[in-house]
């Protein structure tokens, strides 16, 4: 089991890549080293942000020059500095408070939280999931045309979870067996997604309870499969014969959200979750990541032996593949669609959209008649950034979860000289072929990263958020970091091995309506300390930049899941300009947390974010955090909201 101090940081870091892609060229590393001389030359106190300064230096960045500039002062507060304390820190002028922390109630009866992890699985489907992480705020009537922004929906990832902290004393375990099924219950319970019903009055937020929206989606809730995956062979389970069905939704890191108000969810690392101990795993686990001894948190070695925990075990145990669970992670790596206006509709998981460790999903501003662009990234060692454009055109009128449903996915490769293309994958395409083992479009998705690493595209350093310019539609992606990129594996997109802080990409479509197959990008953030970081100084250096999301007026906010203590302080979120390349430290995260998740209202005077994990490092015996509820509580992931004092837009 992961229960142990370590595992609980290593079991949310991914897998490598491990297929014999080149990596490797010399070409980029010339382009590098003459950028950082150049960015050596500019004068002292200017932010050498590589696509905003360095424009003439090849590659990428063309748009930023094209576009109006931007309004004076879009950053209009100051930067505060770095914080290791058990506390928020925000920007003067503003207040920062938690909101919705894990164990809120929310359905149902409305069991109140009981610290020292004392609530039952069935208060747990009641209440707010753990780790928060990606979210969107929905205004009440935007279903109408409305804008609300003192009443919405706020609907929350919950990526994982901390069992030691769950439970009174963590998970019971007797030879290696979940002996007490109320703890997976609630363990499993603790994932997923909330839906919270929000209004704000005088000024305060509160959950509207009850309320008929609020609702938990969990590691169990039953879920439906569309797209060319479903009713394949890859998804035929003993619980689901013709593989249209499956149950629950597992580690939903961050989120997209789409034109017709629909909530994406995110499955990132779900692989370790099952268990195939049989001789030989298909490609589709093994290349994923299913484990081999015990699934990630032991779900499918409860003593009671119930259906719903058993399928974590995918080993060939029956005749058939109906028979047993072998198929039962294939269900799972995908994009998950949830209509949160309707709390009895049943969330549908969309494979045309590919099956990886999916982080996030950013979906280009809609044109009427055109398709539906759509980015993800695959957060592992090594993986890819892909894009789908939907075979079915944009109606207001008319658009639904259908369009996300039959498209085409592709493939980024960055060239070193600046250019990139998008390779698609399509069965009998770019050698997708029978020859090469591909046997159907369905195998193809199932198998999304093997087809990937065929057509030659550019293995990343963990491909984290996407966020598009809501004028230029430029496209920003987190690239965490990547400690086992070696010198000789950089290349243009990936310049530096090993790559311990991260940094962001930026690219344009070269097409207006961005469903075209090229591209130009260019680098925007080398992350890092002042003296190993491109230009960064005290007011803004940072590392493993993650969560990524532009608001309405352009700002780019960028949160951080990092190194944390000497240099570094606490977790952090920063906010760019990335018309004038200004950066600057805008809160900073209580001890141990991760600062993922952001949204805001449609007049941009509140701010959602999230801390997850806070005292990650702790044991139900030795807390390391105590944040939110302060004394000796346990720690809880919580939503925080963030405003203005005179009442502005946040970051204004
Ligand atoms: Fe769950 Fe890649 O962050
Ligand atoms: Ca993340
Ligand atoms: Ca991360
Ligand atoms: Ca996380």
């Amino acid at each position: 089991m992961n229960n142990d101090k370590h595992s609980k940081r290593s079991g949310d870091e991914p897998l490598g890549n491990t297929s014999v892609n080149p990596t490797f060229d010399a070409v980029l590393a010339a382009r590098l080293s003459r950028r950082r001389l150049l960015q050596g030359s500019l004068s002292a106190g200017t932010l050498a942000f590589f696509g905003v300064s360095l424009t003439g230096c090849g590659g990428g960045g063309s748009s930023d020059s094209g576009s109006e500039p931007p309004p004076a002062n879009l950053l209009g507060f100051n930067a505060i500095p770095i914080s290791s304390t058990d506390t928020l820190s925000v920007a003067a002028g503003y207040t920062a408070v938690a909101f919705a922390p894990w164990g809120t109630p929310l359905t149902g009866s409305l069991p109140p939280y009981l610290d020292g992890g004392l609530n039952s699985g069935t208060e747990q489907e009641q209440q707010v999931g753990m780790h928060h992480d990606g979210m969107h705020y929905f205004p009440i009537d935007s279903k109408t045309g409305g804008s609300s922004s003192t009443e919405g929906l706020l609907v929350i990832n919950h990526e994982y979870i901390d069992p030691n902290t769950l439970h009174p004393n963590g998970p019971t375990v007797m030879d290696n067996q979940r002996v007490v099924t109320d703890e997976v219950r609630k363990e499993i319970a603790a994932h997923g997604v909330s839906v919270v019903h929000i209004r704000q009055q005088n000024g305060v937020w509160s959950i509207v309870t009850p309320s008929p929206f609020n609702r938990r989606i969990t590691a169990g809730t039953p879920m439906t499969l569309s797209g060319p995956v479903a009713g394949s062979d890859f998804v035929k389970t003993l619980h689901s014969p013709d593989g249209s069905r499956t149950r629950g939704t597992l580690n939903n890191c961050a989120n997209g959200y789409t034109p017709w108000n629909t909530y994406l969810t995110c499955e990132e690392n779900w692989a370790g979750y099952f268990v195939n101990k049989d001789e030989t795993l298909p490609r589709e686990h093994r290349r994923y990541g299913v484990s081999t001894s015990t699934g990630r948190y032991g779900w499918e070695t409860v003593t009671t032996g119930e259906d719903e925990y058993l399928r974590f075990n995918a080993s060939t145990q029956g005749a058939t593949a109906t028979d047993d669970y072998r198929n039962e992670p294939n269900a799972f790596g995908w994009i998950v669609e949830i209509d949160p206006f309707d709390p009895n509709s049943t969330p549908v998981k969309r494979t045309a959209l590919g099956r990886f460790a999916h982080e996030s999903v950013a979906i280009h501003a809609p044109s009427a008649g055109k398709p539906i662009v759509a980015y993800s990234g695959d957060d592992s060692r090594f993986e890819y950034i892909y894009k789908f454009v939907s075979a079915g055109n944009y109606d207001a009128a008319t658009a639904n979860g259908s369009l996300l449903d039959s498209g085409t996915l592709y493939v980024a490769k960055f060239n070193n000289d600046g250019t990139g293309e998008w390779l698609a994958l399509v069965f009998g395409q770019n050698g997708l072929t029978e020859a090469n083992g591909f046997t159907s479009q369905a195998d193809v998705l199932v198998n999304t990263r093997t087809a990937a690493d065929l057509v030659g595209a550019t293995k990343m350093d963990r491909p984290e958020w996407i966020a598009i310019h809501p004028d230029t539609a430029d496209v920003y992606c987190t690239l965490t970091n990547n400690s086992r990129r070696t010198l000789e594996q950089v290349d243009g997109a990936n310049p530096r091995g090993p790559n311990p802080y991260g940094h962001i990409i930026k690219w344009t479509e070269d097409s207006a309506d961005y469903t075209g197959t090229t591209f130009t990008w260019d680098i925007f953030i080398l992350s890092g300390t002042v003296q190993d970081s491109s230009g960064l100084t005290a007011d803004n250096f940072h590392n493993s930049p993650d969560g990524l999301w532009f608001d309405t007026a352009g700002r780019l906010w960028i949160q951080t899941d990092g190194q944390y203590g000497e240099p570094w302080g606490n977790n952090q979120m920063l906010a760019a300009d990335t018309a004038t390349g200004e950066l600057r430290r805008f809160f900073v995260g209580p001890l141990e947390c991760e600062v993922t998740g952001i949204t805001a209202t449609p007049d941009r005077k509140t701010l959602f974010v999230n801390i997850q994990h806070p005292g990650e490092d702790g044991s139900p015996t030795e807390l390391t955090s105590h944040w939110p509820d302060g004394g000796s509580a346990r720690p809880r992931s919580s939503t925080v909201i963030i405003t203005k004092d005179d009442g502005g837009e946040v970051g204004s």
